[in-house]
């Protein structure tokens, strides 16, 4: 779909940034992390079966039914301590459904196994299916099936599933010192290694970006942050890319970000000629919106990435990109994340929806955080929205590379109307600019949509942040949502204590 709207004035791609792109193309995304965290575990889970079903087999002597049972089954009947477990379990037959039944029931009660529902159906391909949700213990379980496997021939199918509950099961930060261990790094792309990242070969450049990640990677929670003797060729670097994108500030970037940029300029935070200190910036942050800058060592995983943000943290690199391709980086550096980022994180209800999205992403399935993932790369990166009648950028991405702005605004890309629920399933462009961009009414506009778009992700527990103890906690039951509230109210009977007062001076 093409926009309704006025493209910028056209302007001649950069032939520098044309050329740094052309010689090392992107390699970096979030969303390519995110699949590649998808895929490893799957994997991990794969292998873990295969090995899983071995022993267990090998246990039951070789028992048929070890054979045929699902994946998760395995996993169920492996996991299960001495207690009881509850589970459903589908079992397909070719027999008539009387005799089916018959030899279940008496399967299931000489083995012991409680039965709290059974139902047949149609089978999938033939015969019929019977569905029972079942308590028992693992012992009681696998003499059921060995039962049902001798007594009834025309047995095709016997696949376990663990009954849906409100156990968490997958690990996130609980409290902000936790973030010590989101540091997965899921993919590198290393001058060291790879012949189109444009430090390759050259090892002045290596060395002083490994010095720089080492001490990234030292860093543990209550550290102060040190002070980087930054050198004058990446000083020069910086003040390249500056002066180079303020020519564009004002007719390829949105409002938000111009007003938050100009804060930073006039407290002196931001300047050209210096790079500046991560523990200055963070001064600045913190007064602002209380975000916080961590300093990270390379490419995190979309997971980590998105947690830090439930505590108002973001991951920040400390290297810079090469000084012989200051207008196109492959890969985030500090460029990037102060001059693309953290504008937008001085922003009150920007730094809100981030953390926002960032809780809603705890504990989220992996196919979730990819979605997640995606969403948040083609906004928060690389989004556009529309300020009279113009495309203007809000993504970082292209808010720190001056030929992509460029591009992303001009009529060459094609441009869509955000809508999460389309982009979550958009692929990305990984060796070029993007060919499709796309367009939000505002940042603020993305953001809210995005966030609602998070709150419909199926997840069996809520949280809420605790801004005092800099903490997670998860709602699953009437008692967390109890205190949770006796919380709150505090908060708001000072807030209609005020609000009275109020009424009392406007009638006065
Ligand atoms: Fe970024």
């Amino acid at each position: 779909m093409k926009p309704t709207l006025t493209q910028n004035t056209i302007m001649e791609e950069d032939p520098t940034a044309t050329a740094e792109r052309k010689k090392n193309p992107r390699r970096y995304s979030l969303v390519h992390q995110a699949s590649c965290e998808t895929q490893h575990h799957i994997g991990v889970r794969r292998q873990n079966t295969i090995q899983h079903r071995k022993q267990l087999n090998d246990q039951m002597r070789g028992q048929k039914i070890f054979q045929q049972l699902n994946d998760e089954g395995i996993e169920l009947i492996f996991a299960a301590n001495e207690g009881c477990i509850e589970f459903s379990v589908i079992m397909s037959s070719t027999d008539t459904l009387p005799n089916f039944f018959t030899d279940i029931i008496n399967s299931l009660k000489s083995a012991n196994v409680q039965i709290a529902h059974i139902e047949s159906r149609p089978g999938k391909v033939a015969g019929l299916d019977v569905l029972a949700d079942c308590r028992a213990t693992k012992r009681e379980l696998i003499e059921a099936a060995s039962f049902l496997t001798k007594l009834h021939n025309s047995l095709t199918a016997f696949s376990v599933f663990k009954k849906k509950s409100n156990e968490v099961e997958v690990w996130f930060p609980r409290h902000i010192s936790d973030l010590d261990r989101c540091s997965k790094c899921i993919t590198k792309y290393e001058p060291t290694t790879d012949p189109r990242h444009p430090g390759h070969g050259d090892e002045e450049y290596i060395a002083r970006r490994k010095f720089l990640n080492d001490q990234a990677l030292e860093f543990q929670f209550g550290d102060e942050i040190e002070n980087v003797d930054y050198t004058e060729t990446e000083h020069a670097t910086w003040k390249a890319v500056y002066e180079k994108l303020g020519d564009l500030h004002e007719s390829h970037t949105c409002s938000v970000y111009r007003d938050n940029l100009k804060v930073l300029q006039e407290e002196g935070v931001l300047t050209s000629d210096r790079i500046p200190q991560m523990r200055d910036v963070n001064k600045f942050l913190q007064k602002r919106t209380g975000f916080e800058l961590r300093p990270c060592s390379g490419l995190l995983s979309a997971r980590d990435f998105l947690a830090s943000l439930a505590f108002r943290v973001f991951q920040t690199t400390t290297y810079l990109r090469h000084h012989k391709s200051p207008h196109h980086s492959p890969e985030p550096d500090l460029i990037h994340e102060l001059l693309g980022h953290v504008p937008m994180f001085s922003d009150p209800l920007l730094a809100q929806m981030s953390q926002d999205i960032g809780l809603m992403s705890l504990g989220a399935s992996d196919e979730n955080i990819e979605k997640l993932a995606t969403v948040y790369w083609f906004i928060v990166e690389f989004g556009l929205c529309k300020e009279d009648g113009k495309l203007k950028a809000i993504g970082a991405g292209l808010l720190s590379a001056y030929g992509e702005l460029i591009h992303a605004c001009s009529n060459t890309p094609e441009h869509r109307d955000f809508d999460p629920v389309v982009t979550a399933v958009q692929k990305y462009e990984d060796d070029d600019y993007q060919p499709l961009y796309f367009v939000a009414d505002s940042i603020h506009d993305a953001l809210a949509k995005l966030r609602k778009y998070a709150s419909t992700m199926d997840r069996p527990f809520s949280v809420i942040y605790d801004p005092f103890t800099k903490s997670i906690e998860t709602i699953k039951s009437s008692v967390d949502l109890e205190k949770a509230f006796s919380r709150l109210s505090n908060d708001l009977s000072a807030i209609t204590r005020a609000a009275d007062r109020m009424k009392i001076i406007t009638s006065a």
